[in-house]
């Protein structure tokens, strides 16, 4: 790989096969979580392996803003907590291109005293806050938005408790009303029609909270306290994604990813990638926080098959269809997705780009409004990528043009470091040529 212009564009070339073992950089949801819960707790938090991208660190340096102290050195973060009473900001709360802070902290500050005005990078701006706003004004807050977006204003008030059905698979929106819950007046439930990721119900447990689930319904009291905690974030099974398609692209491939988090709400990833034709291991498992921890070796073992993503198994896949998607013409038999709309309103449409991309690559694809046909048994030509600025857009092609004719450039490449700044590093050191 060689780049020019090397803050903007990286040049793919074509890989003989994929080999090595990593250690990824925290989990980015996890690591949202452990940072936004560790600002709101009494005492000093203790970080290591905390995600690296630019996202998480969106949510380091609103606590910033809220009166947490922050320090980060490397991937290792201390976080000093308000103890439960945020100090009101002079500034806005800047959530960078993150979707995940600006959700989830408008839960965490609707029941403190004072105005909290959130801004975003121009993706942010468009992406859907309605749906957060409905459930905090239920519980007593106001919330004022932009034609829909940020920047958006929440007012805080005294809370009370919300029965909530979750009318979208969405983990942000759960959290929000869980983060809000945990100081309304009364007992909040909340219900998911699709199960969503449940990091947040592991990470206020590990901060002292208590939950508790019937059935399919979750409950939060009201009025509790957190304490600080130390953890070590597992790698991100998600960044793990690009790594893992590469490796079902080449016969002989062997990649071993230790210490990598294995939450069930999030590792169906490794069912779909045994179905298309890879040999999983899964090797020392453990628990830390509620989450599961383990060392995965994956290798092709058969033919490289397509998978159908559609229904539940949409919303669990739903950071990974990008990097699916873009392998899915080298499959022998192509991939269907469907009731993918949510995919729409990520950091870009992603529908649309992946269909852009994969076209700009030679490839056949019919666009759904709700999802793709990718037919299997293509051969793709090494293409102009548009990221969009959106990472997993530029980290799924960088993927397919592994196996592509010809080099690929990838236009925005510096969008990876949202979430995964060493992307390209590890691709050159993993990629054989
Ligand atoms: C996330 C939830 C998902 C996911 C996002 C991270 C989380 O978003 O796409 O990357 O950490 O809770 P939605 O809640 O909007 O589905």
């Amino acid at each position: 790989m060689s780049s020019s212009t090397e803050s903007l564009t990286k040049v793919i070339s074509p890989a003989r096969t994929l080999r090595g073992s990593l250690v990824l950089p925290g989990d980015k949801s996890i690591s949202h979580r452990y940072a936004l819960l560790a600002g709101l707790a009494e005492g000093t938090s203790k970080f290591s392996n905390f995600s690296t991208g630019a996202d998480p660190h969106s949510s380091l340096k609103c606590m910033a803003s809220l009166g947490a102290t922050v320090s980060v050195h490397k991937n290792e973060v201390e976080v000093t907590g308000m103890a439960g009473e945020f100090l009101v900001p002079r500034q806005p709360l800047d959530c960078g291109n993150s979707g995940s802070t600006m959700r989830m902290l408008a839960g965490l500050v609707a029941s403190q005293p004072g105005d909290f005005t959130f801004v975003g990078d121009e993706s942010l701006t468009v992406r859907p806050m309605e749906r957060i706003r409905k459930p905090l004004e239920q519980m007593g807050a106001k919330v004022t938005l932009t034609e829909g977006h940020a920047p958006m204003t929440v007012h805080g008030a005294k809370l009370k408790a919300l029965s909530f059905e979750a009318p979208i698979a969405s983990a942000q929106v759960k959290t929000a009303v869980l983060f809000a819950g945990l100081r309304a007046e009364g007992t909040t439930s909340v219900v998911e029609s699709v199960r969503t990721r449940d990091h947040s119900e592991h990470a206020l447990r590990a901060f002292g909270a208590e939950l508790k689930r019937d059935g399919d319904r979750l409950y939060i009291a009201g009025g509790q306290k957190l304490k600080a905690i130390e953890a070590t974030v597992p790698g991100d099974l998600s960044s793990a994604t690009f790594f893992l398609c590469a490796a079902l692209l080449f016969e002989d491939s062997n990649l071993v990813l230790d210490a990598v988090g294995l939450n069930p709400t999030r590792a169906t990833l490794l069912d779909v990638i045994s179905g298309m034709g890879g040999l999983v291991k899964v090797l020392d498992v453990q628990e830390q926080h509620g989450e599961m921890v383990g060392t995965i070796q994956v290798n092709r073992q058969k033919a490289l098959r397509g998978f159908d993503i559609t229904g539940a198994l949409t919303a669990s896949l739903i950071d990974e269809i990008p990097a699916l998607a873009a392998i899915a013409p080298y499959t022998e038999n192509g991939m269907k997705i469907r009731d993918a709309k949510e995919l729409r309103v990520k950091e870009s449409d992603r529908i649309a780009l992946v269909v852009k991309n994969l076209r700009a690559m030679g490839a056949e694809v019919v666009e759904h409004e709700d999802g793709m046909d990718i037919p299997g048994g293509q051969k793709l030509s090494g293409g102009v990528i548009d990221s969009g600025l959106d990472h997993r857009i530029a980290m799924a092609f960088s993927i397919a043009a592994l196996r592509a004719e010809g080099e690929t450039t990838i236009h925005g490449a510096e969008a990876a470091a949202v979430s995964f700044p060493e992307f390209f590093d590890y691709l050159d050191e993993l990629a054989i040529r």
